[in-house]
């Protein structure tokens, strides 16, 4: 039987630098089928795993990273043709069902975009799919991962609302913190779907003022971040209220989360 825990081995075949200490991988496909939201556990030999989004649809493998500590310091000093191993796909993703004619709305702060960009691929395949729109902090302008990316999809129809925490001189876009682009760029639709990833206080306000706008909370999903080990359900490591946010989650509704520690959003 093949041991569950035992990473493929595959090749970095493009690096992109989209920060200071972001950079995006295209991997080798290996592994099955993964849809929007799940995540892998990214290997670097000889230092450790780190459970990463997998930020593109099937069956590209991208993952998009953050330079924090030993396994992400050690994958920023890999280059293309480099070995890393890959385990999964994992985990519970964002509501492709319940998004099918719908509007999107995404909603994200630093690399809490990654695991939302799959779905805007999605959409743009999908003739049938609503209008989708993108609310996006990041501290400074430098910081904003898929830059010219996001000036693309702006051409394709995607709403794209930026804002930075602060900003040099001569910058144009908008500043604060992301409910404050929020407010101006979300109206209360019934039939929208809301989705978002990033640090816990900006998700904590965020879901508040959808609350406040006339969102129900069956309409709010959210992905959480917890710290992980075995990435299956087993080890109880990332357990929070009863639930195994590797395996039930990492996405979940806000009204599931009604029932996990306050602390967690
Ligand atoms: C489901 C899921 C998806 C993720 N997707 C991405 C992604 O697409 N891109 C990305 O850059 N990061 C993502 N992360 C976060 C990423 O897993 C951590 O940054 C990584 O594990 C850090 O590993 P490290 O060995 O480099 O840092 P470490 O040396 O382990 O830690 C450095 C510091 O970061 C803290 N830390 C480590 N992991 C986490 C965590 N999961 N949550 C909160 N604090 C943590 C530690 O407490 C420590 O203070 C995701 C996490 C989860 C759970
Ligand atoms: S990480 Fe082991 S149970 Fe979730």
């Amino acid at each position: 039987m093949e041991d569950p825990y035992l990473p493929k081995k595959v090749k970095i075949l493009k690096i992109m630098q989209e920060t200071s200490d972001i950079k995006t991988f295209v991997v080798e496909s290996v592994l099955p089928e993964h849809s929007p939201g799940q995540f892998v556990e990214l290997t670097v030999f000889g230092v450790g795993e780190a459970p990463i989004s997998i930020s593109s649809s099937y069956p590209a493998m991208v993952l998009t990273v953050k330079k924090i500590g030993s396994v992400t310091n050690a994958l920023f000093e890999l280059k293309e043709g480099d070995y890393v191993g890959v385990r999964g796909p994992y985990g519970r993703g964002w509501p492709m069902k319940e998004l099918k004619r719908r509007n999107a709305i995404l909603i994200c702060g630093g690399v809490g975009l990654p695991p939302l960009r799959p779905i805007i691929y999605s959409r743009l395949l999908d003739k049938d799919s609503g209008s989708t729109l993108l609310c996006y902090g990041a501290r400074t302008p430098d910081d904003m991962a898929y830059r010219g990316e996001l000036e693309k999809l702006a051409k394709q129809g995607i709403s794209i609302n930026t804002t930075v925490d602060t900003c040099p001189m001569g910058w144009k876009g908008n500043v604060g913190v992301v409910t404050c682009i929020m407010d101006r760029a979300i109206k209360k639709d019934e039939n929208a779907v809301c989705m978002m990833c990033g640090p816990p206080v900006m998700m904590k306000f965020a879901s508040k003022m959808l609350l406040d706008k006339g969102f129900t909370k069956d309409q709010i999903y959210i992905s959480l971040e917890r710290m992980m080990k075995c990435g299956v359900g087993k080890c109880g490591h990332c357990m929070a209220g009863g639930k195994y946010v590797c395996k039930d989650g990492p996405v979940f509704r806000l009204d599931e989360l009604e029932k996990l520690p306050e602390r967690m959003l």
